[in-house]
């Protein structure tokens, strides 16, 4: 097996750092000035974290590609971490919103499209009832606090180094075992051990004496682990998932938000999934911010018989531009033109070319690494076998190689999800811009190998 040889990462990583310094200097100027008026010169604190010392400024998007001040053209397989999976501005999706905007943006009242976003999802998802909110994170949030007041219980359970946005009870990890804050939590409002239960993903075990005293309100869970990399769920899992938490009274929220790359109807259409509640929100407005959150029929009539509607707006669920006739008009345009089954039909087979490629230069200069997928989302990993749960991907994290190969793509014309080596396939990803990746990937691999 090869293996890297770390002096020559690190001086490599130095050279694509000053070729990416050198070919963006209106980036590298637009970042100065910006260090005036905006934190740390970005206006959202995850920018900071691209390979390169600061980011790529945007001119504009279309499809898979963008432009940067700098003039250059990308193949973007990042998309906006999924909030671009429908390709930038897609022509549909843009005459809707276009319209909408013409014709008022919110109200704090319904319009016709939200019925047809709830009929949607209900065809999609199998769940009967939805609500609305601008982000993904939020759908969560309300999720987790219905499914703590409707069970009287005190805990949520999650899976450790999940993400799901930013709910403070998620950010809950074992350290050494222990569980506590996540490394890296700002400011935890309490300690997340007083209202999280965390456990390794694939290991039942630790499920069944989790959910065993009955004080767990609902178990939140991507069906397919995507942000510390893609875990699928070993044969199994998900079956005894669903029976203990229905044997314990726990309720079980799927958040999809990133797993509908399996398809129109996400990894629980796909696999038929039966969730008391579900999640999802970034992809489904074509970039306009938009989330929902649907129930069973059991559970919404639980949240019925233990809410008032004279408390509505005082119980810390909902928000002022939730529901807004803009967002609904994307998702509408969105669902009905963007993400579907034909789309999926075009993105899944560019998924397996684009893990075809990889694996080829891994096999041929005989790397320890490994390339896994999910629907149109693929990935590589600096070892061998794909690890089984959150810890084990955490414990082979290598921050030196993650930037190096980023940094070496970006600057060969392609970006790719940042945090981890994931790609994205739109519908408007073509056959070469998968090639392109392939050769890029060996030409940067080749490189590093010498
Ligand atoms: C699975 C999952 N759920 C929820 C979210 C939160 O999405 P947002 O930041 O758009 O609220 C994310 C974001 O990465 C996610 O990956």
């Amino acid at each position: 097996m090869t293996t890297i040889d770390r002096q020559r990462l690190t001086s490599l990583l130095e050279q694509e750092s000053q070729r990416f310094r050198a070919e963006h200097p209106k980036s590298w100027n637009l970042y100065q000035r910006a260090q005036n008026s905006l934190l740390a010169g970005v206006p959202m604190n995850w920018m900071v974290r691209w390979a390169g010392s600061f980011p790529v400024f945007v001119t504009e998007a279309r499809g898979a590609h963008f432009q940067c001040v700098d003039g250059r053209d990308y193949i973007d397989f990042c998309l906006g971490d999924t909030g671009a999976m429908t390709g930038h501005s897609p022509q549909a999706a843009v005459e809707a919103i276009s319209r909408q905007l013409q014709r008022g943006i919110t109200f704090m009242l319904p319009t016709e499209d939200s019925i047809w976003v709830g009929e949607e999802m209900q065809r999609r998802f199998g769940l009967k009832y939805w609500q609305t909110t601008l982000t993904a994170t939020d759908a969560n949030r309300f999720a987790l606090r219905l499914a703590r007041h409707i069970t009287n219980r005190p805990y949520v359970l999650v899976f450790n180094y999940c993400y799901h946005g930013t709910v403070d009870e998620t950010f809950c990890t074992l350290n050494h075992g222990v569980p506590g804050p996540r490394p890296g939590s700002i400011g935890p409002q309490v300690n997340p051990a007083t209202t999280t239960r965390v456990i390794e993903w694939n290991n039942l075990a630790a499920l069944e004496s989790a959910l065993a005293p009955g004080d767990i309100a609902c178990v939140l869970a991507e069906p397919v682990m995507t942000n510390i990399g893609i875990i699928h769920p070993e044969p199994g899992y998900h079956d005894a998932l669903r029976a203990l938490t229905r044997k314990t009274g726990t309720l079980l929220i799927i958040d999809e938000t990133h797993t509908i790359c399996t398809g129109p109807g996400g990894y629980t259409r796909a696999y038929n999934l039966q969730p008391d509640m579900l999640t999802i929100g970034k992809p489904i407005g074509s970039g306009i911010p938009a989330g929902v959150y649907g129930f069973s029929q059991e559970v919404a009539d639980r949240v019925s018989a233990s809410t008032n509607i004279n408390d509505a707006d005082v119980g810390g669920i909902g928000g002022t531009l939730a529901g807004n006739a803009l967002s609904l008009a994307a998702v509408r345009a969105t669902l009905t033109h963007v993400l579907t089954q034909v789309a999926f039909d075009h993105m899944i087979p560019l998924a397996l070319r684009w893990t075809d490629g990889v694996q080829a230069v891994i096999q041929e200069f005989g790397l320890p690494w490994v390339v896994n997928r999910l629907g149109c989302r693929a990935e590589y990993w600096f070892c061998p076998q794909t690890p089984r749960n959150g810890g084990d991907a955490e414990a082979v994290v290598d921050f030196e190689l993650d930037r190096y190969m980023h940094l070496a793509a970006l600057n060969r014309g392609i970006l790719m999800t940042p945090f981890h080596n994931m790609a994205l396939m739109s519908p408007e990803t073509t056959d070469s811009d998968v090639d392109r990746h392939t050769r890029v990937f060996r030409e940067v691999v080749k490189q590093l190998i010498g």
